[in-house]
């Protein structure tokens, strides 16, 4: 078995960001390029491309100030890059939104769309929260020094020492999901001699229209309590009588990759007019409503992503009007994930391969697929895509194949791309959102590095994974007489 050289031996010259935290800068040419110009396939407006997506004059990309070529060097291919500026320029838009709210909402990203030690850094230094669904997820936020105060911990399944871990770090909200799991939360806080701080999830029956496997407001759905045949109010009854809980509101996340804004209101206005029931029956009031994440985001030029200034606008508006004179308007709490790092994210495959099948259909075999993206055999996820370095003439239409061993293994069936070359980089855009976060080492292939660029320099937050790395969890075979 040949290992590339880089793993045994660092070579200086590329940085070798395999071994270490070294940065990669933009080189001279690229610091004095004056002449980039925005791509002309570019629409103005199209949130596909990260922010500082830029092309050149001999048709290379440029993200937040790197090159493309300059970053597969550097770092090897295949690569996670994400635009800093992109992420940053979606948390402040939702931040601006949210701070318009009467009272201001809170945002708590969710971090299975991409986390990392260094990405809960950077949402805790943007005093944002965090939504987390597992133990691995809490301790990634704990290690990175994150306000657990500001941590929302979610999942249909969460065991004793996730509930243990989670009161005992004292997390600022814990989402139930079913009656034995409030049982266990209420003697996990006695136990512990502490509070669990509650919110409910519902499922309120709204079916948003994205792919099945992501929506999650309907009633028939594992998550969660309908807001159906009493189970929400025997949630309610078991909530508010347990001793060691503490309900403070109710969470409903209707689903993912959301277009229209109507199901937002709707979401917040079905769970507004429970809380009015609460309040004339038993006169309780929820102080939070948590209306989840599902903003969508762009992958093709097909995809037309909601305004989400509007969309909290119009929540904000009828949380207002349905709050009762008496009782306090409640907190909202968001929970985007997608919509912070998709768009801000790009993978960079080198092209191993073309080939023409009979029929004409041109394939494109590039070094990743599967492993690293694995929506489009998932969800039927599309993709967009561009070869670096060349102009956008003659265009082609291509299948880009992953290189894992399954039929199912396209990352794209259709794109129009230059001609492509055996050598050349091929850039998938919008691939920020659970890519890195649902990779896998299928076929004991290594997870590539996710590089974060930004004004020219570019800054590893995940190491790419060697193939000792691969070893590290084996034993070794020592029969077994
Ligand atoms: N909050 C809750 C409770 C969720 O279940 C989710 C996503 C989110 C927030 C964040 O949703 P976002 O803003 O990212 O749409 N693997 C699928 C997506 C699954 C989403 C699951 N829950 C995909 O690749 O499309």
């Amino acid at each position: 078995m040949i290992f590339p050289k880089s793993e045994k031996e660092p070579n200086p010259k590329r940085n070798n960001p395999r071994e270490s935290l070294t940065l990669c800068v933009a080189n001279d040419r690229l610091k004095t390029m004056t002449r980039t110009r925005i791509n002309p396939w570019r629409r103005e407006g199209d949130g596909m491309f990260p922010i500082t997506y830029r092309m050149d004059e001999h048709h290379h990309i440029f993200i937040g100030g790197m090159s493309v070529r300059d970053l597969a060097e550097c770092y090897g291919t295949p690569l996670y890059v994400l635009d800093y500026a992109t992420m940053l320029g979606r948390i402040r838009q939702f931040q601006g939104a949210l701070d318009e709210m009467m009272p201001p909402g809170h945002a708590f990203y969710a971090g299975k769309a991409f986390l990392c030690t260094a990405m809960a850094g950077f949402l805790n230094d943007q005093g944002w929260g965090l939504d987390v669904v597992s133990g691995g997820e809490l301790y990634t936020a704990l290690q990175a020094g994150f306000d657990m105060t500001k941590i929302v911990f979610h999942g249909n399944v969460k065991t004793q020492e996730e509930i243990e871990a989670a009161l005992r770090y004292g997390v600022g909200y814990v989402v139930a999901d079913s009656l034995d799991e409030l049982v266990l939360l209420n003697e996990t806080a006695r136990r512990l001699d502490k509070e669990a701080p509650v919110l409910l999830r519902l499922t309120p029956g709204i079916e948003a229209h994205t792919h099945a496997f992501i929506q999650t407001g309907q009633f028939d759905s594992k998550f969660g309590f309908a807001m159906k045949d009493g189970i929400h109010e025997e949630a309610v009854d078991a909530a508010l009588s347990y001793s060691h809980i503490k309900l403070k509101g109710f969470h409903a996340h209707i689903g993912s990759q959301i277009f229209d804004e109507d199901p937002f209101v709707h979401n917040a206005e079905r769970l507004m007019s429970f809380f009015g029931t609460l309040w004339e029956k038993r006169g309780f009031w929820p102080e939070v409503l948590d209306i989840g994440g599902g903003f969508g985001v762009q992958y093709t030029p097909l995809d037309d992503p909601p305004d989400v200034t509007r969309v909290l606008m119009r929540v904000n508006r009828t949380v207002q009007a349905m709050t009762p004179r008496a009782c306090q308007v409640p907190l909202v709490f968001i929970e985007p994930g997608r919509a912070i790092v998709a768009e801000a994210g790009v993978t960079i495959y080198r092209v191993h391969a073309t080939k023409t099948v009979p029929g004409g259909k041109h394939y494109v075999a590039v070094d990743g697929g599967m492993g690293d993206n694995i929506r489009p055999a998932l969800y039927q996820a599309a993709y967009s895509a561009q070869v670096d370095g060349k102009p956008p003439e003659e265009m082609i239409r291509y299948t880009i194949a992953g290189r894992y061993c399954e039929s199912g293994d396209i990352l794209i069936r259709d794109v129009s791309l230059s001609p492509v070359e055996v050598g050349d980089y091929l850039v998938v855009f919008g691939t920020g959102a659970y890519n890195y976060a649902m990779s896998s080492n299928y076929n004991r292939v290594p997870r590539p590095a996710v590089v974060v660029v930004s004004q020219g320099r570019s800054t590893p937050w995940v190491k790419r994974e060697t193939y000792q790395d691969l070893l590290t969890q084996d034993l070794p075979w020592k029969g077994l007489e």
